[in-house]
């Protein structure tokens, strides 16, 4: 199964595109995680470049395309999401690939739950199928962790596991779901 991390912090030593990271290293065999590292070069979202797409934006729905989930770590800012995350969703906005699309939203501070529930309404609102058994919330703020220290910690380890292998999980049902409503419906 292909996944696609995207990250709506472009800070350097973001915890969020580091929990991202973390989770390659911990994948299991049957998850093939890669991380868009483009968001922070995609143009303002603007319905006028639709008609000719920019090619930061032809990267994104490429990758988008490409894969078979999504995984997002995106933190809160003034009780909103991002601009960086939803720039990026407002480009897929109008992206056929990207309706019903299994999403896992990881939350790296429980506390930012504006931000969290903003984020699958706006999800929901696209159509994406928000997978609830690999979405979770882990305490990163104030922890100190690298990407390294995440991926061997007693709790994140298992934890970023566990949603990759929900997510995993959730792909494989919907391609079963799909294949055996076909022959006869
Ligand atoms: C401009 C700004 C606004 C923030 N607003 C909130 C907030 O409303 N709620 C919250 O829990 N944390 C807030 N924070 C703290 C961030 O969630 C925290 O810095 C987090 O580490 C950012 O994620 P990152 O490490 O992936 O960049 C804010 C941080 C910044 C820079």
């Amino acid at each position: 199964m292909r996944v696609l991390g995207i990250s709506g912090s472009l800070r350097a030593a973001s915890f969020n595109s580091a929990l991202l990271r973390a989770a390659i290293r911990v994948a299991p065999p049957e998850v093939a995680l890669t991380i868009f590292e483009g968001v922070g070069q995609l143009p303002l979202f603007n319905p006028d470049l639709e008609a000719r797409l920019p090619p930061q934006v032809k990267a994104l729905h490429a990758a988008v395309a490409a894969s078979d989930a999504l995984l997002l770590a995106s933190p809160e800012y003034a009780h909103g999401v991002t601009g960086t995350i939803k720039n990026t969703l407002d480009w897929l906005v109008s992206f056929e690939p990207f309706v019903y699309k299994p999403v896992a939203v990881l939350n790296a501070s429980p506390r930012a739950h504006h931000a969290d529930a903003a984020l699958r309404e706006t999800l929901k609102t696209m159509s994406a199928v928000i997978v609830e058994a690999a979405s979770i919330s882990i305490p990163l703020l104030g922890a100190n962790l690298t990407e390294e220290g995440m991926s061997q910690d007693p709790m994140v380890y298992p934890a970023v596991r566990r949603s990759l292998l929900a997510l995993y999980e959730a792909v494989v049902r919907g391609r079963c779901e799909e294949g055996s409503a076909s022959p006869l419906s």
